[in-house]
């Protein structure tokens, strides 16, 4: 039997800008993952995904699929095509994930993430991370329309990474650990509902959210600078000005407000959401001292999990 884990991410800056050929900036959490486990099945079983959090039995090639089999089967049948291995295998494939599902944590791309990776080892197929990275954007695709490619290029790499959409992934040094708190405001985010009404805002007045979107650049790269010197001195700023664009772009939600405004009162250096919005999961620049303060608050603020994680 092979297992492989992929973990989760939060988008520090720049999302939404990012589709429209702006930086951001992810980093992997790994305080949540994926796990995908590839064993043999008996003679003629074929390829079976199963996914019991999900009560999900799939067999590979069967017709009836529902929304949640689709990207699992498309994630199986790319990897086997690629590892160059027939699909008529006999396999079991079991996922799970300990990643909340559609809260801007990347839960799609890590569960792919770890089918990939499992059967990459399985077949000792040596592929590289560029290559998983590559198989997971097609699945990424599926799930959410015009992805950028962030989501499956941080997942993939497992380091902070700085993006340009047609550029490829930079993967970078933090010159100064810091911590987060991630709070989740228990309402989903629909990233391809969201991206598509960004799409249409942009459609109708495409100066004022190049404008906004070029601002979120900015502060991308000023964030770049910022985390690899090691001075961090004003990256909450650049968090609390990226959260007011987003504003803007009208991606964030009551809820968003409620929390960010929550942590920032009780010594959060910076807040703002994370990923598609309206909803999702914010996240909170903190020193170590603050923590607990900040996570009492989030959680008074009705957050439905606060977990904190150490960029490094
Ligand atoms: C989703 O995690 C981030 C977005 O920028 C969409 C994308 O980059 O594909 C909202």
């Amino acid at each position: 039997m092979t297992t492989a884990h992929a973990y989760g991410k939060v988008i520090l800056f720049g999302e939404h800008a990012v589709v429209y050929g702006q930086p951001a900036i992810a980093v992997p959490v790994t305080q949540v993952r994926a796990t995908a486990l590839v064993d043999g099945a008996h003679p003629d079983d074929g390829v079976t995904i199963l996914a019991p959090d999900l009560n999900l039995v799939h067999r590979l090639g069967s017709p009836a699929q529902t929304d949640e089999a689709r990207p699992l089967e498309l994630t199986v049948r790319n990897a086997l095509d690629r590892i160059g291995v027939p699909r008529a295998q006999d396999l079991r494939i079991e996922v799970s994930s300990t990643i909340p599902i559609a809260r801007g944590m990347g839960s799609g791309a890590a569960i792919a993430t770890a089918m990939v990776r499992a059967l990459g080892s399985h077949f000792d197929a040596g592929l590289a991370a560029s290559d998983v990275s590559e198989l997971v954007y097609q699945t990424e695709i599926l799930h959410h329309g015009t992805p950028s490619g962030i989501d499956n290029s941080v997942i993939a790499f497992e380091k902070p990474v700085y993006f340009v959409r047609g550029e490829g992934p930079k993967v970078f040094e933090v010159g100064c650990p810091f911590s987060l708190v991630i709070a989740d405001t228990g309402v989903p985010s629909p990233t391809r509902d969201v991206v598509a009404d960004v799409r249409r805002a942009w459609e109708l007045d495409r100066e004022r959210y190049d404008r906004l979107f070029e601002e979120m650049g900015a502060l991308a790269r000023a964030a770049k600078d910022a985390i690899t010197t090691g001075r961090l001195d004003g990256l909450g700023c650049l968090m609390n000005r990226n959260q007011a664009l987003l504003e803007e772009i009208a991606v964030s939600s009551p809820e968003v407000e409620r929390f960010v405004a929550a942590a920032r009162e009780a010594g959060a250096e910076g807040a703002k959401l994370s990923g598609a919005g309206r909803g999702g999961n914010v996240i909170a620049l903190i020193s170590p001292s603050a923590r607990d303060e900040v996570s009492g608050a989030l959680r008074s603020a009705g957050a439905v999990r606060v977990m904190a994680t150490r960029v490094e």
